[in-house]
């Protein structure tokens, strides 16, 4: 298992541009099982969930190339309506084929994905709509089997405005008999994102990113080519970062709209942002300044995605700020992690209440899941001395090359990979 090794205590300084967004990603490669011929999409991250998404892809029957951050997926030929049931369990995101593969073949069989890292994220709202929508689905302990010889319009009203069901609606109403309407969809720039990549194959999807979606049902999708959106979250982890460590950095390749509701947060901590095109500039202060309160929220609120690094960077701000997380049920288990630099924080239920300290120490620790993992990585390059960060397998479903990008700002850290340094250790051994 990989780790990372750190020295803290550098200010950050120089460029660093993001990489697409991975929570666009994998709904859009899902979807291109719906298009028969090629379908390109630039801006694809290297990460680790991108390329299992990528191996569901071809085990169903699809060819995938990649060339660069561009990849192309043909198919032409998929065959195949069962997902693995290990692949399932080990990415939940996985549930965004339910749609797309009943589309394509009538039917997907998928295992209900458990509880997680961060809490126990049912898919009830996935089930009910695509039921709605004329799925038949048949229960059968832990899988499900989902068929419908085409999906049909709907009015459907979720209670909670969910990424991953609104995903699944418009995937599934994309190709469907009439006319579906949304009410309380999610409104994340991924789902703008994923309406705009069906439209350009053809798809009928009017109002993404607002408080209702409409979707003309169309008889049959084409190919597109598509550039992926830039990662809101990615950008909002290096804002992190500069303002735990202290420096200046510029960001480059953000959408300014879709980091608004994380800017008066970084205001009110004392950062500086100056935005030209599509660079931000952010300028850390001497000493951070507390945060009253913040409280993640669907977009456009605050983005629970970014509350783990962001808490990171409060545990050196002067004075106690407050977080509630509203998302996800169990989000704080990184915080005992945090707590091994010497940071202050205690949670109680979904409350974190963060008393910033003058300074964080180095400190052995472990991700316990993806963004809490990169929190610990934002307090490690601030940290004095030297951090060992292991299971960053975490990291790396969300990261494309994080330590390469890091180490561009200045940072030292560098990835060690313990199997090869056990491998040599021992034949250095034998050589004596
Ligand atoms: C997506 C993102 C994830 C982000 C989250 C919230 C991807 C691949 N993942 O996850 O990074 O943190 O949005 O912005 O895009 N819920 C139900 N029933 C359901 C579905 C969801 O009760 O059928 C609940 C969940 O348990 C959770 C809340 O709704 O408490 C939010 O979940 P949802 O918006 O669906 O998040 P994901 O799509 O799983």
């Amino acid at each position: 298992m990989d780790t990372f090794e750190v020295n803290g205590r550098r200010k950050l300084s120089g460029n660093v541009k993001l990489h697409g967004a991975k929570n666009s990603a994998l709904p859009i490669l899902a979807a291109t099982i719906l298009i028969e011929g090629e379908t390109v999409l630039h801006n694809c991250p290297d990460l680790s969930d991108v390329n299992t998404t990528l191996s569901i892809l071809e085990s169903i029957g699809c060819t995938v190339r990649r060339e660069g951050d561009t990849v192309i997926i043909n198919a032409e030929n998929v065959s195949c309506s069962d997902i693995d049931e290990c692949v399932m369990r080990t990415m939940r995101s996985s549930i965004l084929f339910l749609s797309s593969l009943i589309s394509r073949t009538g039917c997907a069989s998928v295992y209900l994905p458990g509880g997680c890292d961060i809490g126990t994220r049912p898919v009830d709202l996935h089930i009910k709509s695509i039921k709605n929508m004329g799925a038949v689905i048949t229960e059968n302990g832990s899988s499900i089997k989902c068929c419908a010889d085409k999906f049909h319009g709907a009015k459907i009203i979720l209670p909670f405005p969910s990424v991953g069901a609104t995903e699944n609606i418009l995937i599934a109403a994309a190709i469907s008999k009439g006319k579906t309407i949304i009410i309380n969809p999610a409104r994340e720039p991924e789902i703008s994102d994923l309406a705009e990549f069906l439209n350009k194959c053809g798809a009928k999807i009017y109002g993404a990113g607002e408080t209702t979606i409409e979707i003309e049902g169309v008889e049959k999708l084409h190919p597109c080519e598509h550039t992926i959106i830039p990662d809101r979250i990615l950008a909002s982890t290096y804002m992190s970062a500069c303002a735990c460590s202290g420096g200046t950095i510029v960001i480059e390749d953000v959408r300014p709209s879709h980091l608004s509701p994380v800017f008066p947060v970084f205001n009110e901590m004392g950062c500086k942002l100056y935005l030209k095109d599509n660079a931000l500039k952010v300028v850390s202060p001497k000493r951070l300044r507390r945060v009253r309160m913040i409280k993640t929220l669907p977009y456009p609120g605050f983005p629970t995605d970014s509350q783990s690094p962001i808490v990171a960077a409060l545990t050196v701000a002067k004075g106690t700020s407050v977080l509630k997380e509203n998302i996800f049920e169990n989000r704080f288990r990184y915080v005992n992690e945090l707590n091994r630099f010497g940071a202050d924080i205690e949670v109680n239920d979904r409350l974190a209440v963060i008393n910033g300290v003058k300074e964080l120490n180095g400190s052995e620790v472990y991700a316990t899941d993806l963004r809490g993992g990169a929190a610990l990585v934002v307090a490690a390059l601030a940290a004095d001395g030297k951090s060992t960060i292991h299971s960053i397998h975490h990291i790396d479903r969300g990261y494309s090359h994080f330590e390469e990008c890091l180490a561009g700002l200045g940072a030292d850290i560098k990835r060690i990979n313990n199997e090869e340094s056990e491998t040599k250790k021992t034949s250095e051994k034998k050589q004596i």
